[in-house]
Parts: structure tokens; sequence; C-alpha cells
């Protein structure tokens, strides 16, 4: 069995996640015939990679990404970083040949995103992408469907990401709202895992009309404090700094093949958890799914008798996509960092088969534009090709 050595960049809560899904790989996928190793974790300063190395089950730590990207030990680099970090890790990590997983967005915009594309194509190491929702076997199952033509010719998806985690106008102003740090705001965080799952149920977004807004303009100037686990907290000061960034938006798409599309995220809809969620309709039926049930699939067939017409719900199991790897009863239940472990699986594979990742830095480049397009259009107020080429 040939291991991979990895180099965690970021141990914050995504960082916990991936490191999660690490460990648990080679029980779930003992067929994967490249095993993670959990090599080095890198952050700010030697109390926090000091205590990540230790809760995550790093052999070593470091707060120097440069030297950790450049180690020879090192095959595969995880940025987990805030987002204006990947772009620059990402290019020393092609040049220096090393295999490359990326927390999505790929970067802080769509021109940055190109350049990163384009230097790990040169490099020709693996990229994959942190696009893990359309993972989990509900989605992928719903893409069957509608390969198989059990949801007829689709003609609309309406897709949202809702959550209330942003809703305090006290909440500090972390990186998360800064234009300079996040490129953009729910848009670019949440929304994109929203247009992930369009382009990969539908096919391509080809235009957008979009409108945005910031909800709480500013906020608490954060007090950089350390819990008693060293973990960095977001303790707020008194001074008040702006929020450049979105908080909601609502985009109108057309997808390839003339499909009418809606999406909406907000950060500050309470009530709502983590409602990634979407609806899709075609000429012989329909399908539904809402992340916060993440281990269910409606689906309404156009064949059922008048009488018994309607959704029913299929729960997820041993027959469905990457069940044989779980549990050999439908109900028993997967969750978050298990579609990450599916997503590192494939990226380790694609490595060995030498084929591309799905998703792959392409795909970030290219929700890139999308998020960029949507942008412009609220800025102009009229409708933008989501892609020059
Ligand atoms: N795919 C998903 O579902 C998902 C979910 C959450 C976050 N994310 C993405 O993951 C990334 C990280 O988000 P998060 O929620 O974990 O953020 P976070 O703020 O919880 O963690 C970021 C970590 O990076 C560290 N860091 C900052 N600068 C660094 C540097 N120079 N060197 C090393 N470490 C550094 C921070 O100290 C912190 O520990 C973002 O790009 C975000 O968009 C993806």
């Amino acid at each position: 069995m040939h291991k991979v050595n990895v180099a965690l960049i970021g141990s914050g809560f995504m960082g916990k996640a991936h490191s999660l899904a690490l460990s648990e790989l080679s029980v779930l996928f003992p067929d994967c015939p490249l095993q993670p190793h959990k090599y080095v974790v890198v952050d700010v300063n030697e109390e926090l990679a000091k205590t990540a190395a230790q809760n995550l089950g790093y052999e070593k730590w470091s707060t120097d990404w440069e030297s950790v990207v450049s180690d020879p030990q090192v095959t595969l680099v995880d940025i987990v970083t805030p987002n204006d970090l990947h772009k620059p890790i990402a290019i020393a990590a092609a040049r220096t040949g090393k295999h490359i997983f990326c927390e999505k967005p790929l970067s802080l915009n769509a021109q940055d995103s190109y350049q990163i594309y384009q230097e790990v194509e040169k490099a020709g190491v693996k990229h994959g992408m942190g696009f893990h929702y359309r993972k989990i076997p509900a989605i992928a199952y719903a893409k069957e469907l509608i390969r198989q033509g059990k949801v007829g010719e689709v003609f609309a998806f309406r897709g949202f990401y809702l959550n209330d985690w942003a809703k305090d106008p006290n909440g500090p102003l972390s990186w998360r709202f800064q234009k300079a740090k996040a490129g953009s705001g729910v848009i670019g965080d949440q929304c994109t895992h929203a247009i992930d799952i369009a382009r990969y149920l539908l096919g391509e977004l080809e235009q957008v009309c979009a409108w945005v807004k910031t909800l709480i303009p500013e906020r608490p100037l954060p007090t950089s404090v350390f819990d008693a686990l060293g973990r960095k907290t977001e303790g707020r000061g008194k001074e008040m700094g702006k929020v450049d960034v979105d908080d909601a938006c609502a985009i109108l798409f057309e997808a390839q093949g003339g499909i009418l599309g809606i999406l909406e995220a907000n950060r500050c809809a309470s009530g709502r958890k983590n409602y990634l969620s979407f609806e899709i309709n075609g000429s012989r039926g329909s399908i539904y799914f809402d992340w916060e049930r993440n281990n269910e699939l409606w689906y309404c067939s156009n064949d059922d008798r008048f009488e018994e017409h309607g959704y029913r719900r299929l729960l997820m199991g041993p027959g469905h996509p990457y069940g044989q790897y779980f549990w050999p009863i439908a109900g028993i239940n997967i969750g978050y960092t298990e579609a990450v472990a599916i997503n590192f699986y494939q990226m380790l594979q694609a490595i060995v088969n030498d084929t591309d990742c799905d998703p792959d830095f392409e795909d970030g480049w290219r929700i890139e534009e999308i998020v960029e397009a949507a942008l412009r259009s609220h800025e102009e107020k009229r409708w933008v090709l989501c892609h020059a080429v």
C-alpha cells in the first residue's frame, strides 16, 4: 500500500473536516491503492499549529507554508486557508510538482482562478476541488435518475443555500466579510456549492441575471483571542469595520438546452441552518433534495397512477452510489465527513489512474466566472453571459 504524505494548510473549521475524512479513508475505502498519511499541518502560529497536530493527528507541524510546500516528503498539498491564500499556495505547490486539493472558491476572482488552472495543467499535477456536497449518494443518485431519463427532459431547476450563522450584527468582522480576503460574500461562499450542483446535474450555466445585497453593512472588528484548546476565536472589539461583500444573492440563470434556473443564497436567513436544497422538474417527473436531510432523495414519477402521484422518499442505502462502502442497511445514514472522504478517495484514484479529478480546478475556474458574471449583472442591471469561451 502506497502512502501519500498530506500537508494540511489551515486547521480551522474545514481543516478539521478534511482531517476526519483523511482518517476515515482507509477504513471506508480499503480498496484504495493509495492511502493518505497525515504528515504535516500548517497554521499561523506555533500554538495553533502544534495544537492542531496533536488534536487532528499530524506527524509534524509548521507555521511556514512556503517551506512545507517545497518539502520533498510532501505529495499532496491540501489548501484550507482563507480564500486570499489559495492562489499563492496553489501556484507554489504546482511549481514544486505537488498534487493539490483546494477548498472552494478556487481564488478571489475568475482571472486568478484561470491562472491557477493554467499552472496546474502546465505542471501536470492532479487538482481536486472541495465541492464535497455533490459527492453525497443522494445527489449522485439524482444525477443517475436524470441520466436514465426518469425525469424526462429537464426544464426547471431551483436551488437554495440558506443559513443564519451571520444574522447577529454583533458577530465580528471575520475574513468572510472582507473582499480582500474572501473575494466576495455569500455568492462566492455558500452559493458556489449551489452553482456546482446545478452544473453537475444540468450541464454548463450560460447566462445570468442577478441581484446581491449586504444586509449588515458594518460589524465589530475582531480581536484575536485563543480559547482553552488554543483555537483562535473571533472575539469582538468595540471598533466597527465595513462589510464590503454581499450577505444575500438571487440569481436567475439559463443553463444549456434552455433550462430555466433560480438560485438564492443568504447567510442571515433566520431558522435555516444548512439548507442546501434543490428541486428539478422535467417532462416525466421531479426530484427534490435538502442537505439537512441528506440521506433522503425525493422523487416524483409521472408514470405513477393519478391517485398515487406525488413525491416519494428514497432513503439512501447499499444500492445507491458509493453505498457499498458504507452500511448494509438503508437509513443508518452517513454525513458531512463521508462526503469529503469520497472526494479525497476519488482524487487518490485519479492520481493512481492518471485521470482527471471530478470536480477539478477547471470547475473551480468556471464557477468563479459564473460568480463574476452574476456580480456584473447586478452592477449593470442586465443579463450577462457566464463564459467568454
Ligand atoms: N467545502 C465546504 O463545504 C467548505 C466549508 C467551509 C469552508 N470552506 C472553505 O475552506 C477554507 C477555510 O475555511 P474555514 O471555514 O476552515 O476557515 P477558518 O477561518 O475556520 O480556518 C482557516 C484556517 O486557516 C489558518 N490560516 C490563515 N492564514 C494562514 C497561513 N498564512 N498559513 C497557514 N494557515 C493559515 C487560520 O488560522 C485558520 O486556522 C475557505 O476557503 C472556505 O471557503 C469550504
